[in-house]
């Protein structure tokens, strides 16, 4: 069974198709979307020795005439010159305004074929088939698209809706154990910023998603897809609700950051970073000190970091300066009430809000 979810963006509209072993129905389904014939295969040695064999095998079966290309693997290669690897490729092999792209791979992947795809002839389209859960619930769906500078990460990119996703959670089966709990850490967002009953949901089901249990899976991407769709269909520039889910994620920049990119995963670093900005809105009284010992308990559970690495405070601010959501010195932090729902608060002073909870 596949379940299916809308993003509803007008005439960019798109599903989002769910479900395990369904990677084998890929062909049949740019097949009904009208997909063009011609198609690149991006991913990575890792992931086509997995899954490029059952994609291209049903892609050829439906008619499609796939070229498969591999950039090396690793955020370190989410750069302009790996971009450059694609659009080489494309223009060897002839590639036209007539042909797509297909991202295979975790978010490193999706974001630089997205970009690719933005950019290559002034747009081509594009799908996701996402491989980690982290790809499955956040970065293949909403459209932003990006490569990383030497200054800064995701800083040259584009918004690009894909035409279609298709999450097969039997890819999840070779992840290793450390990348699925630092997918759970977005999955976990995901019920601090909407949804309190699903926060309840995963606190009971923490076990069986880490044991990859497909149901557990599959209602797990299900929820936190629809919670995205959902936000981006409003919002879908971040000009204002977008902005709900970076929970957490303006420490946990600073934490990849000054850690140098790579040594932590994104999801551990946003697990220390949903803590940190939990416990700034408990002292504000926006929520208990009970919610920040739920929401520790649970990322706790998981295998998540959730102490905060010792860098000097100035390190931490310099880092939050430089990133994209502080507009003309003033960073907007998202801060949740109680579980369950968030608020935008603007902070001007980012120092002094940090170090009451850096200093014991
Ligand atoms: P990743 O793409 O680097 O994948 C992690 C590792 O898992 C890689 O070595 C990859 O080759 C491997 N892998 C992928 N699928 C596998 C599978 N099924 N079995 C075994 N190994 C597999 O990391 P990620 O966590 O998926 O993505 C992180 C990236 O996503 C970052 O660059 C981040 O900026 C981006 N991101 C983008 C958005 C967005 O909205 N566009 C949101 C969140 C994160
Ligand atoms: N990952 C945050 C967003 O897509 O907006």
């Amino acid at each position: 069974m596949i379940e299916k979810i809308t993003v509803p963006l007008g005439n960019r509209s798109y599903q989002i198709l769910i479900g395990a072993d369904i990677l084998g129905t890929l062909g049949s389904q740019l097949g009904e979307i009208g997909f063009p014939r011609r198609v690149a295969v991006i991913s990575n040695d890792l992931v086509s020795g997995l899954y490029g064999k059952a994609v291209c095998d049903s892609l050829l079966a439906a008619g499609f005439n796939p070229l498969e290309i591999n950039l090396p693997d690793g955020e370190q290669y989410k750069n302009l010159q790996t971009l450059e690897q694609i659009y080489d490729e494309l223009i060897r092999h002839n590639f036209d305004r007539g042909s797509g792209l297909i991202a295979l791979g975790g978010g490193v992947i999706g974001d630089m074929v997205g970009f690719a795809a933005a950019t290559f002839l002034r747009g081509v389209p594009f799908v996701q088939v996402p491989t980690t859960l982290l790809a499955q619930v956040d970065s293949s769906v909403g459209g932003k698209t990006a490569v990383n500078h030497p200054l800064g990460k995701n800083l040259i990119g584009a918004f690009y809706q894909p035409k279609l996703v298709l999450i097969d959670v039997a890819t999840l089966n070779t992840l290793e154990l450390r990348e699925v709990n630092a997918g759970l850490a977005e999955v976990i967002k995901y019920g601090v910023i909407r949804d309190q009953e699903f926060f309840s949901w995963l606190e009971a089901n923490a076990s069986a998603l880490q044991n990859r249990q497909f149901a557990a899976l599959i209602t797990a991407v299900k929820r936190s897809c629809q919670i995205k769709a959902d936000i981006v269909e409003v919002d879908e520039k971040e000009g204002s609700i977008r902005a709900f889910l970076n929970f957490g994620h303006t420490f946990g920049h600073a934490i990849e950051s000054l850690a140098g990119y790579g040594e932590w995963k994104h999801g551990e670093a946003i697990a220390v970073g949903m803590i940190v900005a939990a416990k700034i809105s408990a002292s504000r009284g926006l929520c208990r000190s009970e919610d920040v010992a739920r929401l520790t308990a649970l990322l706790k559970s998981l295998e998540l970091p959730i102490e905060l690495p010792d860098y000097p405070l100035e390190d931490y601010v310099a880092a939050m300066q430089r990133d994209k959501k502080v507009k003309q010195g003033t960073l907007t932090l998202v801060l949740n009430r109680g579980i369950g729902s968030v608020q935008l608060v603007k902070v001007p002073d980012i120092s002094t809000i940090f170090s009451s909870i850096l200093t014991p």
